[in-house]
C-alpha cells in the first residue's frame, strides 16, 4: 500500500505538544500514525482514536514497528473522548492532538467516493458504522434541503443551481457515484475558481455524512476538561469552518482566563512543505495551553 497519509505541520505540531517522556497524550485522529510515531518515541504515553478502523490499522502496524510500549489505539469517535479516556483511565493528560479531516488514504484509496476526482460508490463514511451515506443525501433530501447543505457546509454561492441540477438528474436514475455527481456539479458551476468546481459540494455532503461540525463541538470542551494544568491542546484544521470552531473555543478559554495563548496567528505550512505535499496548502495549526 502506498503511504497511508504524510502528516501535517510535523515538527510544528511537536514543538506546541512540547512532548515529554512519560506524559500522557490522545491523539483523537490517529490516521496512519504520523504524529502518533514521533509522540511515542519521544517518550510520551500515547492514547491514539480513529472512527477508521483501517486507520486504525495502519496505525497500529507502524507503532508495532517502532517495539515500544506505552501506547493504546482505539477504533472510537473523538465526539465520545471524556468517556474513551476515563474507560482507559488516560487521564489527565498533558497534550492533546486533533489533524482534522481525512487521511490521504482516505482520499485516494479507500474507495470511498470522498474525491471528485475518482470513480467510486458515493459513500464519504470515514466510520463504516454509520448508516447514512452521501448517496443517501443526493438521492433522498428535498431541493430546499439540499440548498441548504450546500450553503450550511460548503459555503456553495451556486448551491441553488447544484440543488437544482441534482433534481433533475435524479428524475432519470439515482446518482450512484463521485464521477456522477462531480460531473452534474462542473456542469453549473461554471465560473473560474481556484479549485475544482466540485470541491465545495463534496466538501459539504462529507461534512454531513460524518457530522464533522458537531463531533469536534462537542469534543474540544471534553479536551480541555482532560488536560492537567500547563497541559496543551494543538488542533490543525482544514477549511474555515473547522478553524471558526476552534478559534472561536480557544477565544473563550483565554477570556475566561482558563487558557493562554499559544499561537496569536495560526501556524500555516511553510512553501517547501506545501510544494512537497499539497493537500496541507489549507492546514492552520492552533494551539492553547491551560492554565
Ligand atoms: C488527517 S487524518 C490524521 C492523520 C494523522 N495525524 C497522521 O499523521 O497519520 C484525520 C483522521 O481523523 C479521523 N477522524 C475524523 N473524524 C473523527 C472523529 N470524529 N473521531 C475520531 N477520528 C476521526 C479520520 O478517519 C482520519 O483518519
Amino acid at each position: 500500500m502506498a503511504e497511508f497519509h504524510e502528516p501535517a505541520l510535523l515538527k510544528e505540531t511537536l514543538t506546541y505538544l512540547n512532548v515529554r517522556s512519560n506524559k500522557k497524550y490522545i491523539d483523537a485522529t490517529v490516521g496512519g500514525g504520523g504524529h502518533a510515531v514521533e509522540i511515542v518515541k519521544r517518550g510520551g504515553n500515547l492514547l491514539g482514536l480513529d472512527v477508521d478502523p483501517d486507520a486504525i490499522d495502519a496505525a497500529r502496524e507502524k507503532l508495532e514497528k517502532l517495539g515500544a510500549k506505552g501506547w493504546v489505539l482505539r477504533a472510537q469517535n473523538f465526539k465520545n473522548i471524556d468517556k474513551i479516556a476515563k474507560e482507559n483511565d488516560f487521564y489527565p493528560v498533558t497534550g492533546i492532538l486533533y489533524d482534522l479531516g481525512l487521511s490521504s488514504y482516505q482520499l485516494e484509496h479507500s474507495g470511498r467516493g470522498f474525491s471528485f476526482q475518482k470513480n467510486e460508490p458515493l459513500d464519504m463514511r470515514a466510520d463504516p458504522d454509520l448508516k447514512v451515506t452521501a448517496a443517501d443525501l443526493v438521492n433522498g433530501l428535498s431541493e430546499k434541503e439540499l440548498v441548504k447543505l450546500f450553503e450550511k457546509y460548503g459555503e456553495e454561492s451556486r448551491a441553488r443551481a447544484v440543488a437544482g441540477a441534482i433534481i433533475r438528474s435524479r428524475w432519470d436514475k439515482p446518482i450512484r457515484t463521485s464521477a456522477e455527481l462531480a460531473d452534474i456539479v462542473t456542469q453549473v458551476v461554471r465560473e473560474p475558481r481556484k479549485t475544482h468546481p466540485a470541491t465545495k459540494v463534496f466538501q459539504a455532503l462529507r461534512i454531513a455524512v460524518n457530522d464533522e461540525l458537531n463531533n469536534l463541538q462537542s469534543s474540544l470542551p471534553q479536551a480541555f476538561g482532560l488536560l492537567e494544568a500547563d497541559g496543551r491542546l494543538v488542533v490543525i484544521s482544514f477549511h474555515s469552518l473547522e478553524d471558526r470552531i476552534v478559534k472561536d473555543f480557544m477565544k473563550n478559554m483565554i477570556k475566561k482566563d482558563l487558557g493562554g495563548e499559544l499561537t496569536r496567528k495560526p501556524v500555516v505550512p511553510s512553501d517547501e512543505e506545501i510544494e512537497k505535499n499539497p493537500r496541507t496548502r489549507s492546514a492552520k495549526l492552533r494551539a492553547l495551553e491551560k492554565k
